[in-house]
């Protein structure tokens, strides 16, 4: 029989992609954490959001916990990179425990900027997702009903503010920077003095990753994001994706969960990867795409990261 040649297919790849320097951080403090303390070590929250780094984190004796209270307090406690409100920082030191802190840098500067301007006397309003950790560590920062949450523009003429105290603005970091900057204009429109960061918080990491989806997603059939469903900056490569014109989107956490009918008949794809997501995972679809595919890898960088990030542990040598 004749051997049918595979179908040929271009794959749009974005760069950057995958890890950023806070994740690259977080998930190198929890290993050094079990080499200088032996197993188990405890970890308030996923370490990072993604279900690939947390099983292999596991199965070397990291135990995830919600809070602080569940773990015991004769091993140490590492804080996730999403950060954590200072209530918890209180019941570790309450506690006594070893807490070693992988808040990514860049969201200890937003809670940082929170906590001065309540200082100085303004209402904060902190633009972001309800219930996701970073916003519940923000918020956090100062007795509670005293941070604000704005999450859409609406909420942005809609907010009912209880006193009048100056106003600031401060951002969760893995917003979208497109829809941030429409909740901030209205804000603005309605507060004219209100306070806000001199750049935005929204990280570099990002931002990065929305622009080089936004240089690869028009022309895409399908636009595949690797992450999980937890990770908010994956979620919004998705919704970048498609309002930059993939045709479809859609995040996946690995090759085997991806539905691989979605590719028939496709000429483009589009791939990225969330900030918490492994290069190994994205290396793992590919070689599944070119077992029933021939690839024409095209490569779309629109930035070049050298952002390192020191772990809190300095190890004995
Ligand atoms: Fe930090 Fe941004 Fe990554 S806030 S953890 S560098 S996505």
């Amino acid at each position: 029989a004749e051997k049918r040649a595979k179908p040929r297919i271009t794959v749009r790849l974005s760069s950057p992609r995958g890890f950023c320097a806070g994740v690259e951080r977080a998930i190198k403090t929890v290993e050094e954490t079990l080499s200088l303390y032996g197993a188990p070590v405890y970890v308030r929250h996923e370490i990072v959001h993604n279900a690939h780094v947390v099983a292999r984190l596991s199965a070397m004796g990291a135990v995830f916990v919600e809070s602080v209270a569940e773990a015991p307090t004769d091993r140490p406690i590492v804080f996730s990179a999403h950060g954590a409100p200072q209530s918890a920082h209180a019941d570790a030191a309450q506690r006594k425990m070893v807490k070693i802190d992988a808040t990514c840098p860049l969201v200890l500067k937003v809670h940082t900027q929170a906590r001065r301007h309540v200082a100085a006397g303004r209402r904060v309003l902190l633009i972001g997702h309800a219930n996701h950790p970073e916003v519940i560590g923000t918020m956090g920062q100062a007795p509670d009903g005293e941070i604000l949450l704005v999450q859409t523009i609406q909420d942005a003429k809609d907010i009912t503010i209880p006193d009048d105290r100056p106003l600031a603005y401060v951002t969760q970091t893995t917003l979208s920077v497109d829809d941030t900057a429409g909740i901030i204009s209205a804000l603005k429109n309605r507060f004219p003095d209100i306070a806000g960061p001199a750049k935005e918080d929204i990280c570099y990491a990002t931002s990065n990753r929305q622009d080089a989806v936004k240089a690869s997603a028009p022309g895409t059939d399908l636009f595949v994001v690797i992450g999980s469903p937890t990770s908010s900056n994956s979620v919004r490569l998705v919704e970048t994706a498609k309002a930059a014109g993939a045709k479809h989107a859609m995040l996946v956490e690995d090759a085997e969960q991806f539905d691989w009918d979605m590719i028939d008949g496709i000429s483009t794809i589009g791939l990225s990867a969330g900030a918490s997501a492994p290069e190994s995972l994205v290396e793992d679809f590919l070689t599944a795409l070119a077992s029933e595919h021939t690839l024409d890898i095209k490569t779309i960088e629109t930035a070049r990261e050298n952002v390192v990030f020191n772990t809190p542990l300095r190890l004995a040598s």
